[in-house]
């Protein structure tokens, strides 16, 4: 059958250029937006009087009806077709006669692509951002339950600090609720209407873009046709949002891995959210972990790709446009099956304390608060804290820890050293005393717990 198009040429394609150019088989999941754009762009028409009321009446009907086949399944997409616009002007066509061959007036598939997966990003990145909350809810649930958990904070992946599991959690619901912001920043951008722009040069029908605009819910339209339909900077934008999102579930599951390990054992999973070996039955392997890991490279190759198709082409529509959509669908369904594995798997982990807890001690990790508690009688930070290394050395050679070394023994260092010491370095009040804003000691983390509780309310 002769393209659509045929006219210039005479429509005749060769199977493997039609297999090639098309990309019904991935922008049919588009249909919807398409449809409901294209019934917008039925009543611009008719409100500018470029077809009648009756037509777009007509059009509207048509359209109603093509959605509603799709969504039944008694209209199944033909594969045949170039792609999910022309499948659609084709099936009005062939259902309404001529008045389904009015419809293409005053746009082009240039702009009507353009406009699709604006809509479509539009619907996803509320989903994603639903499923970012319900993951930084299981965080802030979490959190709020190890709020006085103490665990060692790791600098350079060395013991530093004594923190809570609690505020550990907490960073990275400040993460994800960043991501959140750069989400809906992505949309305020991205939410401008390019129908209109037609192929690049606007249109000689007396349209009203701004109409259709508001009809579809943007909050206004792109003001230069040329950039209308060559712009992708929303997709571009969106997966970057997406891969720093990624790069977070990553750290974060790397951590889940560390700590799940033998040699760590601060937490356990939950059965559901982990596999075992074919060959080694000891394993329970934090597989969903690994696999969020994993796929963050896949997510940074989707961005880098659409980049790189972008580079070199000149305004205004190229075809090399056409790769955007598997790029963007691929990013958007790896990023909401990583999100919605990981809030349960967060809601169901098992911390445990006693481990943690037992990491934290004999470490050192309180030698800040030994150099502390010099200052606080009087001495320069600098020299206290030479002592206090001198302290951990002597420690390290005669396999002795900070909490039981001797009073006479720190005296031997320093004479401002009295019995007051042992409470001072104790892991508790290390934690206790580390009321800073943003700070881990239980009040500033239940702090943190508040304030993210009530930017997802005030969402
Ligand atoms: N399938 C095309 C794409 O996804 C639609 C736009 C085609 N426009 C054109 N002039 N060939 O980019």
């Amino acid at each position: 059958m002769a393209k659509m198009w045929a006219g210039r040429t005479d429509g005749h394609t060769d199977q493997i250029a039609d297999d090639f150019n098309s990309s019904i088989h991935f922008d049919s999941r588009m249909y919807r937006q398409d449809i409901t754009g294209s019934m917008a762009h039925a009543a611009m028409l008719a409100a500018c009087q470029i077809i009648t009321e009756a037509e777009a009446d007509t059009l509207m009907t048509g359209l109603e009806g093509i959605l509603a086949d799709i969504e039944s399944g008694a209209l199944p997409i033909d594969m045949t077709c170039e792609d999910i616009h022309m499948f659609v002007e084709q099936i009005l066509t062939e259902r309404l006669g001529d008045v389904g061959k009015k419809l293409h007036t005053a746009r082009s598939r240039n702009d009507q692509v353009a406009l699709d997966i604006r809509m479509y990003l539009r619907d996803e990145i509320d989903e994603i951002i639903s499923l970012v909350r319900d993951l930084i809810e299981a965080l802030t649930d979490q959190a709020e339950a190890n709020a006085a958990t103490i665990m060692p904070g790791y600098t350079h992946l060395q013991r530093a600090q004594p923190i809570t599991f609690g505020h550990h959690l907490m960073a990275y619901a400040m993460m994800l609720l960043r991501d959140i912001d750069r989400l809906k920043d992505c949309n305020r951008r991205m939410n401008l209407s390019p129908i209109g722009c037609c192929a690049l040069a606007g249109t000689t029908y007396n349209t009203d873009r701004r109409f259709e605009a508001q009809k579809l819910g943007f909050d206004g339209i792109v003001l230069n046709s040329l950039d209308g339909v060559s712009d992708r900077d929303f997709a571009v934008e969106f997966m970057s949002a997406c891969a720093l999102m990624m790069m977070h579930l990553s750290r974060f599951s790397e951590e889940i891995i560390l700590w799940s390990s033998w040699e760590f054992k601060f937490m356990e999973l939950s059965d559901a959210y982990t596999t075992g070996s074919s060959i080694m039955p000891q394993k329970k392997n934090p597989d969903m972990a690994e696999l969020i890991r994993g796929k963050t490279g896949r997510v940074y190759g989707d961005l880098i790709a659409l980049l790189t198709t972008l580079k070199g082409i000149p305004l205004a529509y190229n075809k090399d446009m056409q790769e955007d959509k598997e790029r963007i669908f691929d990013c958007v369904d790896t990023v909401k099956m990583c999100l919605a594995v990981a809030a349960p798997m967060v809601a169901t982990m098992k911390a445990i304390p006693e481990n943690m807890v037992k990491a934290a001690r004999g470490g050192f990790i309180n030698a800040t608060d030994l150099a502390d508690y010099l200052v606080k009688k009087g001495l320069p930070f600098r020299t206290a804290y030479k002592i206090s290394g001198q302290i951990v050395a002597h420690c390290i050679r005669s396999r002795e820890v900070l909490e039981t070394l001797p009073l006479e023994t720190y005296r031997t260092f320093s004479d401002l050293f009295e019995e007051d010491l042992y409470d001072e370095i104790s892991l508790t009040t290390c934690v206790e005393k580390r009321i800073s804003e943003g700070g881990t000691s239980v009040g500033s983390v239940r702090e943190q717990i508040r304030f993210v509780r009530k930017a997802l309310e005030g969402d």
